[in-house]
């Protein structure tokens, strides 16, 4: 299969790009490398298809979202959140349907805050479970075979470390891989894929 992967760089991206090389050939789109591409900004999504050409899969594990104390988000920050992460990934879906084939697949990526949230977390709450709800809608019309799935995981231990956490309370980035690659490799639509660490 073409996959297109935005986010190839990231934490979490960069495992997926390494989990499906072997076996797919992988399309990177990224701010700084790759095709460029800020999701935030429509007109740059429709020129990464044009620039893409047919492609049988999507993974986007990209997105900017605000974590503040909610007395101290501002405006900017809900804008931020709402266009980066959550219409961001809406409008991949959106102006992807005519660059994927037949029996395609489009996997987004939510978070644990969606369903577990922690002070600080509201907008990124907000939008993980806006991408969850419109995922599960979306499967709903989809044509021509096409499937949609979110991937949402637990703190990455790779994240934590940087953040001078223990990493042993988080999921490595590479098991948090193994969940797109179930979206991508199999038949499931409409779904919320968690990838968190077994208590
Ligand atoms: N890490 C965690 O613990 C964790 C837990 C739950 C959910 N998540 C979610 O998982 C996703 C990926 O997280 P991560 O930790 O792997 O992030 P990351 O390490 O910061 O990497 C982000 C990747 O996306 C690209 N990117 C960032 N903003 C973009 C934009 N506006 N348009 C296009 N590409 C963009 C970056 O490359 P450029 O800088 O070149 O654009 C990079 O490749 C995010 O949505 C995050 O909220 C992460």
């Amino acid at each position: 299969m073409r996959i297109l992967i935005v986010g190839t760089t990231g934490t979490i991206g960069r495992e997926i790009t390494r989990a499906l090389a072997e076996r797919h050939e992988i399309i990177a789109a990224n701010r700084r490398s790759g095709i460029t591409v800020d999701i935030g900004d429509p007109d740059s999504i429709r020129r990464m298809y044009t620039e893409a050409g047919k492609i049988d899969g999507v993974i986007v594990a990209a997105g900017q979202a605000a974590f503040e104390p909610l007395d101290r988000l501002t405006d900017a920050d809900f804008e931020l959140s709402l266009k980066s992460k959550l219409m961001g990934q809406v409008n991949v879906v959106r102006f992807g349907l005519n660059a994927i084939r037949d029996g395609g697949s489009f996997t987004l990526t939510s978070g644990v805050l969606a369903q577990q949230p922690m002070p600080g977390s509201a907008a990124i709450s907000l939008v993980n479970a806006g991408i969850e709800g419109f995922v599960r809608a979306a499967a709903l019309e989809l044509p021509r075979g096409l499937r949609i799935n979110v991937v949402s995981p637990g703190w990455v231990s790779e994240t934590l470390a940087a953040m001078g956490q223990d990493p042993s309370k988080g999921i490595p980035a590479a098991e948090v891989a193994k969940a797109y690659v179930r979206s991508i490799e199999g038949n499931e639509t409409g779904t919320t894929i968690g990838a968190a660490r077994r208590a």
